[in-house]
């Protein structure tokens, strides 16, 4: 696991917000380096799985990715978003439109998340690398397990190895496949994963990814 440098970031739950507000507000989708109309990355891992297509399935720091909307165009019909920009889940709203209970979004910070429920599934891309503080990653871990079904899957993507060593302006940790699987001791490594996503302006991001599933309990 590498260092991040030393660069400003956000040091509470209010500043985390302002500043996620500020990114989405105003931006073109393709105005942040993440952003992909397939998330082939997520997708193929979520093949991997066993979640049927009723069972709760959950994004953390969605964003305006277009998780949700492939989700529910293979027929998945309880799904849910969460990000602590409420811009940018307005703007999944607008994109998905009107799809009854099948889409909920959520705005809410990951690090202490109880959305009172088990999701058969979590998947976060680029979220849990912004947590460059052993505390932050306890926080997340502690949110994980409060909303994640015993022996639920876990699909998680960050910058790899050779990946930037900031997102957003915002320091990062970089992992490779072993070190993300250790960062969720107790967790089943299922399955790995690996790109070298094309960001909107034609340069190279080297995600790491990997499947886990929870523990029994
Ligand atoms: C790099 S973007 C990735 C977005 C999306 N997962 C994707 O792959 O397109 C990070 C997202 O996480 C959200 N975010 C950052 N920290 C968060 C937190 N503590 N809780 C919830 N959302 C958070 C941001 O608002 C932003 O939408």
């Amino acid at each position: 696991m590498s260092r991040p440098e030393q660069v400003w970031r956000p040091e509470d739950a209010a500043a985390r917000r302002d500043f996620w507000e500020d990114v989405h507000g105003g931006k073109d989708l393709d105005g942040v380096s993440w952003w992909q109309s397939v998330p082939g990355l997520s997708l193929g891992l979520v093949d991997a799985t066993d979640v049927a297509p009723d069972e709760p399935v959950i994004d953390v720091g969605a964003g305006w990715s277009t998780l949700a909307d492939h989700l529910l165009a293979r027929g998945h019909t309880d799904v849910t978003a969460v990000d602590l920009s409420r811009t940018a889940l307005d703007t999944v709203r607008e994109r998905v439109g009107d799809v009854g209970r099948s889409l909920t979004l959520q705005v809410a910070d990951v690090l202490d998340l109880d959305t009172g429920r088990r999701y058969a599934l979590w998947h976060d891309r680029a979220v849990f690398h912004f947590l460059t503080e052993p505390d932050e990653r306890d926080d997340y871990r502690a949110s994980l397990e409060r909303n994640l079904r015993p022996g639920g899957w876990f699909v998680i993507a960050t910058f790899g190895p050779d990946g930037p060593t900031t997102c957003s302006g915002l320091p990062i940790v970089r992992y490779s496949h072993e070190e993300l699987a250790a960062e969720f001791p107790g967790y089943t490594l299922v399955d790995t994963a690996g790109e070298d996503h094309l960001t909107p302006w034609g340069t190279n991001q080297q995600f790491t990814a990997v499947l886990l599933r929870g523990p029994q309990r």
